[in-house]
């Protein structure tokens, strides 16, 4: 088969996405469960799109998985229904086994889907009620032309054993069964069409502990008999530990940092990886030491912050350049700014402020006649013009705000590319993606950044 993949391409790649975005259009009606937020009006909403995926790229392997996680919301269902085609992408390609399915309609396109299977995370409603286990295992196969009656039959029953049930299981109603079980049905059925690839969303998400470990378990001594390539989304990191060799973390559509797993959670590069990790997101975002992570809700997807997308919730977002405050300093005006934009607080006295939010550390020089100007406004009840100070001359001014992140840096465990989207790690990057004119496009991981070992 001739590869028409991108220059880039890894050879053993089975499957390359490229600058994949998906945005829906809010004026479609399609908006359901999608919320306008408040809470961050300095980001101008110039267009409506919901853009649930925006510029993603990674590769995957033949015969690996790749974790996929990241907080509810931050476009892993739709990332990975783009992939399969099984939505249209708004820009971006997919190669899959060297071929771009956008190229490809009708029987070519029905061909390929047979080798790509996607199993969803509630075994209850995908399957049919009213229909017995056996025909919903032969229910791919009948579509694809697999096999006569009695072969389907056998083949079927075969599966089942493959995945952990009983072949006299064929002639029961998935409400005998449990829930691991259901989704071992799943399993089968995905499995029945000989498929080389399978995305899993959430597959064990709706699962008792004890019994995802079970599947889990399944799933890859499945993946060693038939050789298959697992996409593997989950929002828990024990589960994304237990099944992947590399691990994609999301976050509001793009992917912020890409490594092996054990490069990943042992080194993890990305504040929102390391605050993923530490897991604890708790109320308090002053109370200090490593609670202070995540604080704020997950932002719009409808026109998201410029720069990394994870500059409203990080905590170690960077100090422009223009200013000389100590680290403290810095830290106490960003928690003291997203106060101020969330209206956490009713106070206007700016010394009780002051020594509620500054207590020991305050700004010195133009960041502190900075700071008293919006103290000034806040004690005349004018929190909006406040705001705009810390936003437009702060917040904005870092290089959080005004570039896209996107780095390659060393990896410390095995010698597997390592990819983190934060300017943090810009000092010790092998390759950097950074264009400052791409701001608000997308972080380019293996397209702009040459192979780690050149
Ligand atoms: N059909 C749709 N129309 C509009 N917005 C959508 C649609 N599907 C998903 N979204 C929005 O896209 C974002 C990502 O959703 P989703 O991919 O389901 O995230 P996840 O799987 O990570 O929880 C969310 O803001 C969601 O509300
Ligand atoms: S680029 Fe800035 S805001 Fe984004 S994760 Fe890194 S430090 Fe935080
Ligand atoms: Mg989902």
């Amino acid at each position: 088969m001739t590869k028409v993949g991108p220059p880039e391409s890894d050879p053993e790649a089975l499957l390359q996405v490229r600058n994949l975005k998906k945005h829906f259009d809010n004026e479609s009606g399609l908006l359901a469960g999608v919320q306008l937020d408040d809470e961050f009006p300095y980001v101008s909403r110039s267009t409506s799109d919901v853009r649930a995926v925006d510029g993603v790229d990674f590769d995957i392997k033949e015969g690996e998985t790749l974790g996929l996680v990241g907080e509810s919301g931050c476009g892993k269902s739709t990332l990975a229904r783009t992939v399969l085609r099984l939505l249209e992408p708004t820009e971006g390609s997919v190669y899959f086994q060297g071929k771009d399915l956008a190229s490809l309609s009708g029987e070519p396109l029905r061909r390929m889907r047979k080798n790509m299977q996607m199993i969803f995370q509630d075994p209850q409603s995908s399957l049919d009620p009213r229909m017995k286990v056996g025909p919903i295992v032969e229910e791919p196969m009948k579509a694809h032309g697999m096999l006569d009656e009695e072969g389907r039959e056998a083949r079927a029953k075969e599966l089942l054993e493959k995945v952990g049930l009983d072949p006299q299981h064929y002639n029961r109603y998935p409400h005998a069964f449990s829930g691991g079980q259901r989704q071992r049905v799943n399993l089968a059925r995905a499995l029945s069409v000989n498929p080389d690839f399978i995305v899993c969303d959430e597959p064990v998400s709706a699962l008792d502990v004890s019994i995802q470990a079970q599947v889990l378990n399944t799933m890859e001594e499945l993946q060693e008999e038939f050789d298959l390539t697992y996409l593997f989304i989950a929002h828990d990191l024990s589960v994304i530990r237990h099944i992947s060799d590399r691990v994609a973390v999301m976050y509001l559509g793009n992917i912020v940092e890409l490594a092996d797993k054990e490069e990943l959670f042992e080194n993890p590069q990305h504040p929102y990886t390391q605050a993923l990790l530490d897991a604890i997101p708790v109320p308090d975002p002053r109370s200090g030491g490593r609670t202070a992570l995540l604080s704020g809700d997950v932002p719009s997807p409808i026109d998201p912050p410029s720069g990394c997308r994870f500059r409203t919730r990080c905590p170690k977002v960077i100090q422009p350049e223009e200013y000389d405050m100590s680290d403290g300093a810095w830290r106490n005006l960003v928690e003291f700014q997203r106060a101020v934009e969330r209206r956490a607080f009713e106070e206007t006295d700016p010394d009780v402020l002051r020594s509620r939010y500054f207590q020991d550390a305050v700004p010195s020089g133009d960041a502190g006649t900075l700071l008293d100007e919006a103290l000034g406004h806040i004690e005349r009840d004018k929190f909006e013009d406040a705001e705009r100070i810390l936003v437009e001359r702060f917040a904005d001014q870092s290089v959080c705000a005004t570039a896209r992140p996107a780095y390659e840096i060393e990896s410390e465990i095995g010698d597997g590319r390592h990819y983190s989207a934060c300017h943090l790690r810009r000092d010790e990057a092998v390759a950097t993606a950074v264009d400052e004119a791409t701001v608000g496009g997308a972080a380019r991981p293996g397209t702009e950044a040459p192979e780690a070992d050149d």
